[in-house]
């Protein structure tokens, strides 16, 4: 039996609810006006406009180069296209790290040139300091656990986090402590998925995983990964929904072909 009630605007207390009543939530990214326009639509509880933008729109190595202007920009794309959806957005590499006061401004630009509904911050206790700041302003916070990419440079790969009982305890820990700070939901990044579901079931806050196995609150995955936009990235936990990189290249090989041989346009599609 389905626990799905009709939510006309999803907020953070909606999510909240979600967890309690065990309605799975659904996430994904989207970074432009059109593609946030489907995505609502179709029925998404949260859009995440993540700073993966700087993978996947500009075609950077890491997710470190994307600027805050940036990130309003896409943001602000998102938000002019959204009726339904909750609107997260990333705060950007270097925006928020080390200075409360920075991150404070760096989120207050985030909700005022954006209209984003809430801010996501990578990090647990090293970040503490920030994530107050933000909050006392009254801007939701989601946290992000785990496998964190702005962080790659000290982890050195992409590989599974959390491992070892050392790191286990310390993210457990760290999750405990952004529920008490007050964190609307926190996004668990490729751990087992026995810690995930550890996590989930100790905190009263959604868990909201990738990577993270399917006992914990709702899933979020990068949409031009699932829509197969993007073929060379193929982690164990990515469901393709579609091929359309290999619909797109045919359409356009096609295009191409109309084209040269002068069969488009045609007699109908010209003035
Ligand atoms: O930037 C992003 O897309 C993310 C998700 C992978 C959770 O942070």
């Amino acid at each position: 039996m389905s626990n799905k009630k009709e939510y006309k605007r999803v907020t953070v207390k909606s999510l909240v609810e979600m967890k309690a009543t065990r309605e799975k939530i659904s996430m994904l990214t989207a970074y432009d006006y059109t593609t946030a326009k489907i995505v609502d639509g179709a029925g998404v509880d949260v859009i995440l406009v993540g700073d993966s933008a700087s993978n996947v729109m500009a075609g950077h190595e890491t997710t470190l180069p994307i600027t805050l202007d940036q990130m309003i920009y896409h943001a602000s794309s998102v938000v002019r296209a959204i009726e339904r959806a909750l609107v997260v957005v990333d705060l950007p590499f270097g925006t928020y790290q080390s200075d409360s006061k920075k991150a404070l401004r760096s989120a207050i630009r985030i909700m005022k040139e954006s209209g984003g509904h809430a801010v996501k911050l990578e990090g647990g206790k090293e970040i503490k300091d920030s994530i107050n700041k933000i909050l006392n302003a009254g801007i939701p916070v989601m946290g992000h656990l785990g496998l964190t990419p702005q962080s790659i440079y000290k982890f050195g790969t992409y590989s599974v986090r959390a491992k070892e009982q050392q790191e286990a305890m310390q993210l457990i820990e760290d999750a405990k402590m952004l529920e008490r700070l007050g964190c609307f939901a926190l996004v668990l990044e490729k751990i087992p998925a026995k810690l995930a579901k550890k996590v989930a079931d100790s905190i009263s806050i959604p868990v909201i995983g990738i990577g993270a196995g399917g006992d914990v609150d709702g899933q979020v995955l990068v949409l031009h990964d699932m829509i197969g936009m993007t073929h060379e990235f193929n982690p164990r936990f990515l469901r393709r929904y579609m091929n359309l990189f290999e619909s797109m290249t045919n359409a356009i090989n096609q295009y191409v072909n109309d084209v040269k041989s002068s069969d488009f346009p045609n007699a109908e599609e010209q003035y």
